[in-house]
């Protein structure tokens, strides 16, 4: 059979086509204005193409969308109706029953007394939110419970991206990050132990130190572990231009904290804000003082077993006022010392394990050759070592890079330390 096949291949020639059977077989099914219309097409297609271009230009210029997008219509039913008015609800006459009233207040003088609109639920309105209100006919009448109000700036500080300290970063400083623990993570893992016992929770932590010690890394830590928000604000930010903003903001960032499921506050030098009161001698007021003030009184305006808690960090407690420490707002200090000699041989262990070193360096020896330095010395040290072994164009560090490294930054550092001075506030 195959072979019958092959053979019938042979015999029939195979003539190929020529341009003028392609050309015929082209027109196969083609009407008589086929190409005028293509080429139209392609014509109508091309000047679409120009106008949009054109359009383009224009959205640019004038800001407008491109004609084909514009929908008077709606547009038009969208200015007939009256946007919300922004009001606050102030108090509410006889709650709970039929003939409910809310008064509220706009921005501008007047008071109303208004009932709600069908959108709302008596439960979604207390006294004091925001409303949006609306005169749709029958008198005016609250349409949506708005959010409270709270100022970008304070928004801004929360921090999302958790730092990525660990508590394994910190070297030394093993008490300090029990105390720490003990007073964050314990009352908001485990409220029911101090219900148990009948005792209320510490707020707040202050941690004073010498400058370099690790008190923001330690923050840092605590944020990263836990799961609350953590909202970072640097004492010098609340200090603002215009009498009662600083104190506003911090009612703002309170605010936001009871907003949310659990919140750790963290003030950083706040010594800023922090200072003892005093009389400048010209009868004004300070606006710093009254920003402490606010802190105070904001400190006693939330249930201690709540969500939130308190952390500030300081290199000066002496100069803070009595009554931001006193027990009852912040009762834990957590003291930030000089590490001891175990501390810091962990403090070069972590500094110096992102780094490329030789194999058995004695870190036991460094620590021991850095008497009374902080972290931040510590850390200098790792790099002025890894100064030396760039100067001499090798890729890893040695030992002796340390030494002179050590040398060179605990001598430096002899003339501008400020810790000795430090050690003597706190
Ligand atoms: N215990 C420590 N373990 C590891 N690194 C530390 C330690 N203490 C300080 N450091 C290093 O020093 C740097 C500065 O520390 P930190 O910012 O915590 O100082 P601070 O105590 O907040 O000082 P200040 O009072 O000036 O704000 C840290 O980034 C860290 O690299
Ligand atoms: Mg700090």
């Amino acid at each position: 059979m195959a072979l019958d096949h092959e053979d019938v291949l042979k015999e029939e020639k195979v003539i190929p086509l020529d341009e003028d059977d392609i050309a015929i077989l082209k027109t196969y099914g083609l009407g008589p204005y086929n190409t005028s219309i293509k080429k139209v097409e392609k014509e109508a297609k091309d000047l679409a193409k120009n106008v949009n271009d054109l359009c383009g230009i224009k959205v640019s210029d004038t800001g407008l969308a491109a004609p084909s997008q514009w929908d008077l219509v709606a547009d038009q039913q969208l200015l007939k109706e009256k946007p919300l008015e922004v009001a606050r609800c102030t108090q509410i006459v006889s709650p709970n029953t039929e003939d409910a009233k809310y008064v509220i207040n706009f921005c501008y003088p007047g008071k109303y007394a208004v009932a709600l609109g069908d959108t709302v639920s008596p439960t979604d309105i207390e006294e004091g939110t925001r409303v949006g209100v609306d005169d749709r006919g029958s008198g005016h009448r609250i349409w949506i419970p708005l959010p409270p109000k709270i100022d970008p700036s304070v928004t801004l500080m929360t921090v999302e991206e958790k730092p990525d300290v660990t508590y394994n970063d910190v070297g030394g400083c093993k008490e300090q990050i029990q105390m720490m623990r003990e007073v964050v993570e314990l009352p908001m893992l485990h409220p029911e132990k101090f219900v148990k016992l009948g005792i209320d929770p510490p707020k707040g932590v202050l941690c004073y130190g010498p400058p370099g010690t690790g008190k923001t890394l330690l923050a840092k830590a605590v944020a990263n572990r836990t799961d609350a928000c953590f909202i970072r604000v640097i004492g010098s930010e609340l200090v603002q231009r215009y009498i009662g903003m600083g104190a506003k903001m911090v009612r703002e960032l309170f605010q936001m904290a009871r907003s949310k499921k659990a919140c750790i506050i963290f003030f950083d030098e706040v010594d800023a804000i922090g200072g003892t009161r005093f009389d400048d001698g010209v009868g004004g007021d300070n606006e710093v003082q009254r920003t402490m003030l606010e802190i105070v009184n904001q400190l006693d305006g939330f249930d201690a077993r709540g969500n939130i808690k308190v952390l500030m960090a300081t290199n000066r407690p002496d100069t803070l006022d009595p009554t931001l420490l006193r027990p009852g707002r912040l009762d834990r200090k957590v003291e930030f010392g000089l590490p001891d000699v175990d501390g810091r041989t962990q403090t070069f262990k972590i500094h110096a394990q992102k780094m490329n070193c030789e194999r058995d360096i004695r870190f036991e020896l460094l620590a021991r050759l850095c008497p009374n330095c902080t972290g931040a010395e510590i850390r200098s040290v790792c790099t002025e070592a890894g100064m030396f072994a760039i100067r001499a164009r090798r890729k890893s560090v040695t030992e002796k890079d340390f030494l002179d490294a050590v040398d060179k930054v605990i001598k430096g550092y002899k003339k501008f330390s400020a810790t000795p001075t430090y050690m003597v506030y706190n």
